[in-house]
This record gives C-alpha cells, structure tokens and sequence, in this order.
C-alpha cells in the first residue's frame, strides 16, 4: 500500500477518515469504522452540557443526499473521555469534534479531553448560537482558535462552513488563530417541505444537506483554500467512492473525511484504499504526485 500519510503530524495508514457526525457518538462504533478501514475517526461533535437536540424528524433523505437538523445531541464532555479511550484501542488517531458558544467554552471542553487532534465546529449551519453563526465571523474564528490552541498540547482543526461569502477569509482567520489543518466543508443550509401538508419536514424546518449533492461545491471550496492557505486542508462532502476521494486530493486536500456514504457501506474505506492503490500504481503515481494536482494546469 503506498496511502500512508501524515497530517498535522499524525500518522495515517490512509488519508480516509471517518467524518464527524457519523457513528461517533459512542467508541464502539467509532472502533468499528476504524476496523473497517478507515485511517482516522472523528467524533460527533461534544458540547459543554448533555443536549437532547432538535426535534425528529432530525434528518431525511433527499435523494442527492440527506438534510439533516440533530441539533448538536451529544452527553457533553464530561461523559465521554471513556468513549475516546475505547475508540483509542483501535489503534488509529482519534479526533475530538467540539463545539461551544464562545472561546472560553471551547477550550473548556479541549481542556478537558484528551484526544489525539480537536476539530472545532465553527459551521453546524442549524444550530442557534453555535456552529456556523460562530464561524461566518472571522474575529470569532481566530479567538477561538487561538484559545484552544493555547488550552492543548495536540493539533488543532477548523472545520469550515460553505455557507459563506468567501470561504477563504475564514479559513485565513483559523490559520492566524493558529489552527493546524482547516477541514472543508460542513453541510450545505437547505430545506425540505412536504407538499400534502406544505410543513416543512425536520423538525427545525432547515437543516444541512450532506451527500453526493454537495461534492462540487467542497471541491471548490478545497481548491480555494488550497490557493489561500499555507496549513493542510482536509477535504469532505460528498465522497462516495475511490474517484470522489482522488478528485479531492487534486484538488489540494492532504486526507479526506467519508461521512454520508458510510451510512450505506461501512466498507467504504477498505473499498476507496484498494481501488486508489491500484490507480497510483497503474499510474506510477504517489499520493504526493496528485497532491494539489489540478493547480498545476
Ligand atoms: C447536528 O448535530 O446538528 C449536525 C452537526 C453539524 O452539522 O455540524
């Protein structure tokens, strides 16, 4: 296998990932992503205090994807360094995914676990005064940052919310906050109504679409800040197969993270391995020959 690789530090046996959201709320299942292959898991994302979320319906299937409104359920931080623990004996690098409403908050929570990386939620585009109303302000993005940056010894990801203006400002703000890698994108704001009601179906009437949908616009997304940044950036939406996980490595991510479509095969990351194998080796290419590849042009 020529996948192995290094981000922000952290040895990889391939850059896929498990995303954040998607199996992680307990280690047994973030165990059983890792046994299936995947180089890295992230873990739901954790709060300060138990939150039971929004109401169902929280997520529903769009077809091109599935729109999701948990409204960040999660035990909070205090319960869950036992779930990290148990996910650690898988032997690959566990990434805590954190949210808070300010910067004291988040480097509460990042204080408090011990984690091989934090991925900071700055962009859950559903949640009310967290998430993505944190991480469309550039100020707040840095602060942060830079707060758990200083409440850490380990390193410190930003991921990133689509729904912006200009991605490139925010991801600009992390890596003066002193973020180690930027993780690019969460969901993308979207609705879903039921036409024999007219009721908007989630419980939260809006949510975030993830899925096939949204690929094109993380590629974007990962290809601009590519340009932008001069710290790593791990590329997720959308992926669903060996292509979808090249196309983002082209297009400048260093790894990528798998979410929705593990929900349908949790073999996806042995699957998306083998196959990207075989096309480097088909090619007489490395993983850092199609680094960045589609900038050369
Ligand atoms: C949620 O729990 O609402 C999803 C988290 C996110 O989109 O960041």
């Amino acid at each position: 296998m020529m996948l192995a690789a290094t981000v922000t530090g952290l040895k990889l046996k391939n850059p896929m990932m498990l995303a954040a959201g998607i199996m992680g709320t307990t280690g047994g299942s973030l165990k059983r992503a890792a046994q299936a292959g995947a180089g890295a898991v992230v873990t739901k994302s954790i709060g300060i205090a138990p939150k039971a979320g929004h109401s169902n319906p929280s997520m529903v299937d769009v077809d091109c994807g599935y729109l999701n409104a948990m409204g960040l359920p999660n035990p909070s931080y205090k319960n869950f360094q036992e779930e990290i623990d148990k996910a650690k004996e898988s032997e690959v690098p566990v990434i805590a995914s954190i949210f808070g409403g300010s910067a004291d908050e988040f480097s509460e929570i990042a204080g408090a676990l011990c984690a091989d990386a934090f991925e900071l939620n700055v962009s859950c585009p559903h949640a009310r005064g967290y998430g993505a109303e944190i991480g469309t302000d550039p100020k707040l993005v840095e602060e942060i940052t830079h707060a758990v940056k200083s409440a850490v010894n380990a390193p410190v990801w930003v991921k990133l919310t689509p729904n912006v203006t200009d991605i490139k400002s925010i991801g600009l703000a992390a890596q003066r906050g002193g973020a180690d890698a930027v993780v690019a994108i969460n969901t993308v704001r979207g609705m879903a109504i039921d036409i024999e009601s007219g009721y908007p179906i989630l419980g939260n009437k809006f949510g975030g679409i993830s899925g096939r949908a949204i690929k094109p616009v993380a590629i974007k997304c990962v290809y601009d800040l590519y340009e932008a940044l001069d710290i790593p950036v791990i590329g997720v939406g959308g992926i669903s197969d060996w292509k979808d996980a090249v196309e983002f490595i082209m297009a400048g991510a260093r790894a990528v993270q798998i979410g929705s479509a593990v929900g349908e095969n949790i073999d996806i990351f042995s699957d998306i391995s083998s196959c990207m194998d075989a096309f480097l080796t088909e090619k007489e290419w490395t993983l850092d020959d199609i680094y960045g590849m589609a900038h050369e042009v």
